[in-house]
């Protein structure tokens, strides 16, 4: 039994950024993590594994579709699945082992086991318990599946299976158009696979800006993903090695039914807080089972604090980490805060996607009198040198005031070209202010220049 100032129960983002952060700040601090690697499901089975998978899977599609027409002649690369799954589970080694490396440096406990907590003041951890003056609840989130859709992890799975197949299926039904979905979705289209994604709405990624939905749309089936829209999957059944899926479509209730190789789940994530004794502590939950927190990530219990996926609010890494050490400064006495009006999303398909800020859609409904700047990639020269030119940014801006209230792109390294806009965000920017700094040339960030060129007087390059 040792005690701490601070226990973090869970070893992801949210929770291995606090800890460091609570130790940088001079607090006692140990994480309690039940994995056999630290990092949570984003190091182990989702951010890092799955960006592996798509860089591997993209070069094989630059090397089949842009190569020749460079001057790289040759056959095309064939795909050694046991060796990209190596490099996957390298790549993840090297990542989780720089945090148990940042834990030694920083001299942060890493109390092995499945934490639980049996008052307030108290972390089980295994027959031990451990006192704590703060406990952080950063316990995350799992798949959340459908009923009639038995996960078995080989033929239907989760993201979790779908990262690690055996080999690439010849076919693939992926259930659901979110995040997930696509970015999974393509990495086996570009493998090989035939792949139908089927979602219940009528456009992919819910949420997102109206355009930016067609534009990615109509680019993947581009890719070769075929899309079954407006369709309620009723059930997903595994056969001896494959799987049945059937669904009505909204439009009309009638039924229909699709084979695969393997399912892939991907209808969203459900906080994960089974075992942590929340129950008998009387923590206050919401409705949608997410831990309920004040503004300072503190719960109904004094000294009990929870962040990231388990509690409201997008499921992102980078949230989980924001609120992890705002956390962190709160308790060591300083001061933390979150914009959550300022989270950039990502998705790391290509072209990639990227938002931050309000949708055009969100501020029609707010009523708000806004402009729109629009640039093409078509119209940047370094895009097109890198057969890039498909996409676009769009920046939103008050009519009378020009602050930017949002921007989306879908084009090269869009999830590093929003940063820069988030930093205008941040500081109360214009897009005069962005337009009138002065970008390199030639980059892709051009192309947001000419955006916030596009709320004034127009753009250079179009
Ligand atoms: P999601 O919420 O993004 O998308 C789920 C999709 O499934 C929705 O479009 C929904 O309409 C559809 N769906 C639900 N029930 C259905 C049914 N019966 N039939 C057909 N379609 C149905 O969830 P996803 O992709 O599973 O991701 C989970 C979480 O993980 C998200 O919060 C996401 O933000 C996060 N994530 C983020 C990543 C990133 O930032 N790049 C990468 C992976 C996950």
């Amino acid at each position: 039994m040792a005690s701490y100032d601070v226990i973090i129960i869970g070893a992801g983002p949210g929770g291995y950024v606090c800890a460091i952060r609570c130790a940088q700040l001079g607090l006692k601090t140990a994480v309690v993590e039940g994995r056999e690697t630290l990092g949570g499901t984003c190091l182990n089975v989702g951010c890092i594994p799955s960006k592996a998978l798509l860089h591997a899977s993209h070069m094989l599609h630059e090397a089949e579709h842009n190569f020749a027409a460079m001057g790289l002649k040759g056959a095309a690369p064939k795909v050694d699945w046991t060796q990209m799954l190596a490099y996957k589970t390298d790549t993840i080694g090297q990542n989780t082992k720089g945090i148990e490396f940042l834990f030694k440096k920083n001299k942060i406990d890493w109390l092995k086991g499945w934490g639980s907590i049996p008052a307030a003041g108290q972390v089980k951890v295994g027959d031990e318990v451990h006192t704590a003056k703060h406990i952080i609840i950063a316990s995350g989130s799992e798949p959340s599946s459908l009923p009639g859709v038995e996960v078995d992890e080989k033929v239907i799975v989760t993201s979790t299976g779908a990262l690690d197949l055996p080999k690439v299926p010849k076919t693939m039904v992926v259930i659901g158009a979110g995040v997930i979905g696509l970015e999974l979705g393509s990495v086996y289209a570009r493998l090989g696979a035939k792949v139908t994604v089927i979602e219940y709405l009528d456009a992919v990624t819910p949420g997102m800006d109206g355009e930016v939905q067609k534009t990615f749309q109509r680019i993947l089936k581009k890719q070769g993903l075929d899309f079954v829209m407006g369709a309620a999957v009723q059930k997903a059944e595994a056969q001896k090695t494959k799987a049945k899926v059937t669904y009505k479509l909204r439009k009309n209730d009638s039924e229909h039914s699709v084979e695969a190789d393997v399912v892939l789940v991907a209808t969203g994530r459900r906080p994960y807080t089974t075992g942590l004794g929340l129950d008998a502590l009387g923590v206050q939950m919401t409705k949608r089972g997410q831990i309920a927190v004040d503004a300072h990530w503190q719960t109904n219990v004094t000294g009990i604090h929870a962040i990231g996926d388990c509690i409201e609010g997008p499921m992102l890494a980078h949230k989980a980490e924001d609120e992890g050490m705002a956390v962190a400064e709160v308790i060591a006495g300083r001061h933390g805060h979150v914009n959550y009006g300022v989270i950039p999303g990502v998705i790391y398909t290509h072209p990639e996607v990227a938002n931050v800020g309000k949708t055009e859609e969100q501020l029609k409904e707010e009523g708000r009198a806004y402009k729109v700047g629009k640039f093409s990639f078509m119209g940047n020269g370094r895009a097109k040198a890198n057969f890039a030119g498909d996409g676009f940014v769009k920046i939103l801006a008050d009519k009378a005031t020009d602050r930017i209230l949002g921007a989306h792109i879908i084009g090269p390294a869009a999830g590093d070209l929003i940063h820069e806009i988030c930093v205008a965000m941040e500081f109360g920017a214009s897009a005069e202010d962005l337009a009138l700094t002065c970008h390199a040339h030639p980059t892709y960030s051009e192309a947001v220049r000419e955006a916030a060129l596009a709320c004034g007087d127009g753009p250079i390059h179009s």
